[in-house]
């Protein structure tokens, strides 16, 4: 995105831009510990499954720098509770933990301290690239499904800020424009933490995409009106089978256009497509809490100690996704053998 950085490697730090300050406040943090990124990513300073596998990556970097041992041994064993603390942090999105198990491969095949730390850095800052140009080749295979004054219904935020790349779903959007198809998009606000109302408006309005912002439930009644042509939609975590997790409510999203016989398209890079899991069932749902949904934005919205459950994600079982677009192409069914093969097992 022009003049604006999502995660920058500094050498000795990390920038990133606070997402929880947007769209009223461009701040940016600076930090030098890999615990300080560990807490900017629970509390979704950064956020958005492909980001937070960056953001851990240039973490895993930022950690050994610091980590002073006399031998490999000793330098692995330090670079343990890095690996550990940044793993910690959100349990949902699979690009996390993709990126942590490179990031410690990469530490066990090296030679001596000095070497490790210098690959270390190195292998963030490619997970970082090969996640952009993962980003852009989904976006063109994407804009493919997207026709001329198509209206686009999406959720949550799934742009550059949640990439640190070009985007996924909001990639697909961006692309459509940039090729002069003339769209439209809806963006549904995306209670509790409004990544929809915060985020996305303040990237489509960069991105001079017009669009409307509507409360998460008025989806229904726009898809009913005939008024949306399809749904597009992130992912944090795509089991064998084609099962998807994603931010809360794109269940509700998936089966209100299968409904009204509206397409409903996922996209994500194949780093978020989790074979070791074979359906939805054995994706972890994180539950966040309380007060994101009984305050929005400091204020209290609820009467003082109600019971408040708030599962940060759900799952959309496979049979309401029309394809999973991906880096590798546009995927439909029969997803496992599919998806098996964009990965590359
Ligand atoms: O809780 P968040 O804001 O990190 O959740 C983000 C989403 O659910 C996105 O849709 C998903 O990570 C895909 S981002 C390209």
């Amino acid at each position: 995105m022009k003049g604006v950085k999502i995660i920058e490697w500094l050498g000795d730090r990390i920038r990133l831009i606070d997402q929880t300050r947007l769209p009223h406040e461009e701040v940016y943090l600076e930090l030098s510990d890999y615990r300080d990124l560990a807490s900017a990513i629970k509390e979704m300073r950064i956020r958005g499954a492909p980001a937070i596998g960056i953001a851990a990556a240039y973490g895993m970097a930022l950690g050994a720098q610091e980590i002073e041992a006399s031998s490999k041994v000793e330098f692995l064993t330090k670079l343990r509770p890095v690996s550990e603390t940044l793993s910690a942090t959100r349990p949902t999105a699979v690009n996390l933990f993709w990126a942590l198990e490179r990031m410690n491969s990469v530490a066990e095949k090296g030679d001596d301290v000095a070497q490790i730390k210098a690959a270390l850095v190195g292998e963030a800052k490619r997970i970082d690239a090969e996640n952009n140009e993962a980003n852009r080749r989904l976006s063109l295979y994407g804009a493919e499904l997207i026709r001329d004054g198509f209206a686009i219904l999406t959720h949550c935020n799934t742009g550059a800020l949640a990439t640190a790349g070009y985007g996924t779903a909001l990639g697909v959007i961006r692309m459509a424009k940039e090729q002069g198809k003339n769209i439209h998009v809806f963006v549904s606000e995306t209670r509790p933490l409004l990544q929809g109302a915060r985020l996305t408006a303040w990237e489509l309005r960069k991105y001079d995409i017009p669009f409307t912002l509507i409360a998460d439930t008025m989806s229904g009644h726009f898809l009913s009106k005939g008024r949306i042509d399809c749904a597009i939609v992130g992912a944090d975590r795509i089991a064998s089978n084609g099962d998807v997790a994603n931010k809360i409510g794109t269940y509700n999203l998936a089966v209100l256009a299968m409904e009204n016989g509206v397409p409903f398209y996922v996209a994500a890079p194949t780093s978020t497509i989790d074979l070791s899991i074979a359906s939805g069932d054995g994706i972890p749902i994180e539950e966040r809490s309380a007060k994101e949904v009984t305050h929005i934005q400091g204020i209290a919205i609820a009467p003082i100690g109600v019971a408040v459950e708030n599962p940060a994600f759900d799952i959309t079982p496979h049979r309401y996704i029309s394809a999973i677009i991906t880096e590798k192409g546009v995927i439909r069914e029969p997803y496992v053998e599919r998806l098996r093969k964009a990965v590359g097992e």
